[in-house]
């Protein structure tokens, strides 16, 4: 991982694509474990983490990297749900990303969820390759298992490879309607300007050494600033926050940058304000022989790990930690300039509330989109509050809340009712943008 003596992180690839088209069993494969199968339904509920080290990588591809040596340390990939209802968890994923694998089950071409996992990357302008997945269900596959997409091309029949190239020109096709130059990767001159399709089977292990080559490649590309590995500094961003009886709050967090370690003091973002606690524990999950959870004293950027702190903190999912060196309220002001969303507000528009920030600018990107300004912008629930102040306003089309995932206090509901202010809410961004899109056009005859 060092050249000219620069150390670069590994970086953080976020898997993302429609529900079932195999974003967990490719990730598996390539790790070589079962996850896909344990999980209830088959269905993906959370972000996961997983550390692929540059030896893994350099092993599965090296009759494809031709002796190459990788300056990444390896990929941390970040797993997400496909489920539609799980959007603010894709959105959340895609903010941490360095680089992508949109996972396409070539069978089936760009469904919902991926052309809004693609609406994710573009808005986070994240490079990304796509892994066209299901190769193995082609008509006239000849079977083939744990092995490169070049080797498995050898074994196969004319006529499955004309079926496949067929498939890859519908996926092409589509894409290019999404606004990308893709071609198969072996075939692409030009890699700044095409996405690589790389044809897989997460289920019979094919083509993972193509993906983890074009990862790898893509990484050294594109990220040498941004991934350059740095020891001043602790930073990380908070995924997930789950409270329990007896052992307080966890966090799942990815670290990006530099080293945490139990008992350093972190500054978070609450929802009531920044805050300062404490690192009492630290999980990681291990795979291979030992897998599992397991408690560790430190952890270097880029990790994913659960935290434990004792403090009974309201932490707001997708805010920022940072571990506290030197000037504390500076580090405040960051953690509120951070949190604080890039949404363009506007004078005049409709209000929105939604559960984590990642999700706000979701939401608020989709309505940008519609041409649906903003007057504001906030993550929680709807408070009576927020009803009393969309209620002075003087345009009808201004008197909306637009709740994302968060719930409608029995207080705000009765005040909404009193105050004729309109609570559209929903937990599927798409559908609850076509709702607000209907009582728009429904205020404005
Ligand atoms: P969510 O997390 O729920 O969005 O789904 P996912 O994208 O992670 O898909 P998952 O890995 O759970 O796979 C969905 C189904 O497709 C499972 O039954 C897998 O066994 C199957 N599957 C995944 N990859 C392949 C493949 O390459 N070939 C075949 N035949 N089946 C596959
Ligand atoms: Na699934
Ligand atoms: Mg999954």
């Amino acid at each position: 991982s060092t050249e000219q003596g620069v150390r670069y992180r590994q970086p953080i690839v976020c898997v993302l694509g429609h529900v079932d088209h195999g974003k967990t069993t490719v990730l598996d494969a390539i790790r070589g474990t079962s996850v896909a199968q344990k999980e209830a339904g088959g269905i993906t509920q959370r972000i996961g983490a997983t550390d692929i080290d540059a030896e893994t990588i350099e092993r599965s591809a090296r009759a494809l990297l031709k002796g190459a040596k990788l300056k990444v340390p390896g990929l941390l990939f970040i797993d997400t749900p496909g489920h539609v209802a799980f959007s603010n968890m894709r959105a959340r994923g895609g903010a941490l990303a360095d680089i992508a694998v949109l996972v396409i089950d070539i069978n089936e071409g760009l469904m919902p969820q991926t052309v809004e996992s693609i609406n994710i990357l573009k808005k986070f302008r994240t490079p990304f390759i796509v892994a066209a997945n299901k190769i193995d269900l082609i008509p006239l596959f000849t079977p083939v298992r744990d092995v490169s997409f070049i080797e498995c091309l050898k074994k196969q029949r004319k006529e499955y490879v004309e079926e496949l190239d067929r498939r890859i020109y519908e996926l092409v096709s589509a894409l290019y309607g999404q606004g990308f130059q893709s071609e198969r990767y072996d075939r692409i001159t030009d890699f700044t300007r095409t996405v690589a399709i790389v044809p897989v089977s997460g289920k019979l292990h094919i083509g993972m050494p193509d993906l983890l080559m074009m990862l790898a490649g893509l990484a050294q590309r594109y990220l040498e600033n941004d991934i350059r590995l740095r020891t001043d500094e602790t930073r990380g961003t908070v995924i997930e926050v789950k409270r329990e009886e007896g052992t307080g709050v966890t966090l799942d967090t990815v670290i990006y940058q530099g080293v945490l370690r139990a008992g350093d003091e972190i500054a978070l973002n609450t929802r009531d304000g920044p805050a300062v606690t404490r690192v009492r524990g630290m999980l990681i999950n291990t795979h291979g022989r030992k897998k599992g959870l397991r408690e560790v004293e430190s952890v270097q950027a880029a990790a994913g790990v659960r935290v434990l702190i004792s403090d009974k903190l309201d932490v707001i999912p997708g805010t920022p930690m940072i571990v506290v060196r030197g000037d504390r309220d500076k580090i405040f002001e960051e953690i509120i300039k951070e949190s604080s969303v890039s949404i363009p507000l506007s004078e005049h528009g409709v209000t929105v509330k939604a559960e984590a920030l990642g999700s706000l600018e979701a939401v608020s990107y989709e309505l940008g989109q519609k041409g649906i300004g903003i007057r504001s912008a906030q993550t929680g629930d709807v408070t009576k509050r927020d009803i009393i102040d969309v209620a002075t306003l003087q345009d009808p089309m201004e008197k909306v809340i637009i709740a994302f995932n968060v719930s409608v206090l029995p207080e705000a509901q009765q005040a909404a009712a009193e105050n004729d202010v309109t609570i559209i809410q929903g937990n599927i961004i798409y559908r609850l943008i076509e709702e607000v899109e209907g009582w728009l056009a429904e205020k404005k005859k």
